[in-house]
């Protein structure tokens, strides 16, 4: 069968942000230059060697109609919302967090050994389930499976199948892949994705470059950059002198209509207006 490898359509320089209660964090998707991926709505990463860059965390404060994917490489990030639910997300952890119609909670990061580091990714509910349940997949670093692949890549496998392996996450609308990758120098990754679904890469170690069969010898990316790729059913990467490290998302997208307000994203204005009226009135989280 013939293969379409995605060619880089854009290249995002993340943005640097304050968010929360005073949490410095670099942003790549949800600024004027990359408002939406459909279906993908944010894409932060956050991470300092200086505590005070972000241990005011970010105290109670509501979803409605989107997910959110927090994903650590170091540090730990205590959570704790309005069902009851607490605990730890730490190094290699994954929380995927569908909040339907409605989740209070705090995200509070904590160092470990000194660091922390992470990232958020949200996910855009279709219409049909913005007012689902909410639910939580908490997924341990130790169910995330790790591949090598053929050219010298290693893989973990968050959500979406790689080869044979498919990871943890599932259940989720946008059927998404979510990967991180490890080049070591002078390496090469071929990787299947659905033709159609929107697909991003975000280096984070390294550099790396991207496109079709000469990617090899094409323009060295460094991190942070994200790469927005353009449609095909192929992702192809390479490594040079210096090894890399990314993250590859891909999602089909929802093409429907996108209201945004801060932490709530519905289809309408009245939706978020009904959103806000239920935060004044104590309504917002129903069983
Ligand atoms: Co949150």
């Amino acid at each position: 069968m013939l293969s379409i490898p995605r060619q880089v359509a854009g290249i995002v320089v993340p943005v640097p942000v304050v968010e929360g209660a005073g949490v410095r964090l670099k942003r790549s998707i949800a600024h004027s230059q990359l408002d939406y991926l459909d279906p993908f709505l944010l894409f932060d990463h956050f991470g300092s060697d200086n505590p005070q860059d972000y241990v005011a965390g970010f105290p109670m404060h509501p979803h409605r109609g989107i997910e959110t994917v927090t994903y650590m490489l170091a540090g730990i990030v205590r959570h704790k919302d309005s069902l009851g639910n607490a605990g730890s997300i730490r190094s290699g952890d994954v929380q995927w967090m569908t909040a339907g119609r409605g989740i209070m909670h705090e995200e509070m990061p904590q160092p470990l050994d000194d660091r922390m580091e992470g990232f958020q990714l949200w996910v855009n509910l279709p219409a049909a389930l913005k007012m689902t349940k909410p639910r939580y997949q908490d997924v341990p670093s130790g169910r995330i499976p790790e591949i090598e692949c053929d050219g010298g890549a290693s893989v973990k496998v968050i959500a979406g199948q790689v080869g044979a392996i498919r990871g943890p996450v599932t259940g989720i609308a946008a059927d998404p892949m979510y990967l991180d990758v490890s080049m070591p120098s002078g390496a090469t990754f071929s990787l299947p994705v659905a033709l159609g679904h929107a697909a991003f890469a975000y280096i984070y170690r390294g550099e790396a470059s991207f496109g079709d069969a000469k990617a090899a010898a094409g323009t060295l990316h460094p991190g942070p950059r994200l790469i927005v790729f353009e449609d095909g059913d192929s992702i192809l990467a390479a490594t040079r002198n210096a090894p890399a490290r990314f993250l590859i998302a891909s999602g089909k997208p929802l093409r429907e209509p996108v209201a945004r307000h801060g932490p709530f994203v519905m289809n309408t204005r009245e939706e978020i207006a009904q959103a806000l009226q239920d935060l004044r009135e104590g309504t917002f989280v129903r069983e």
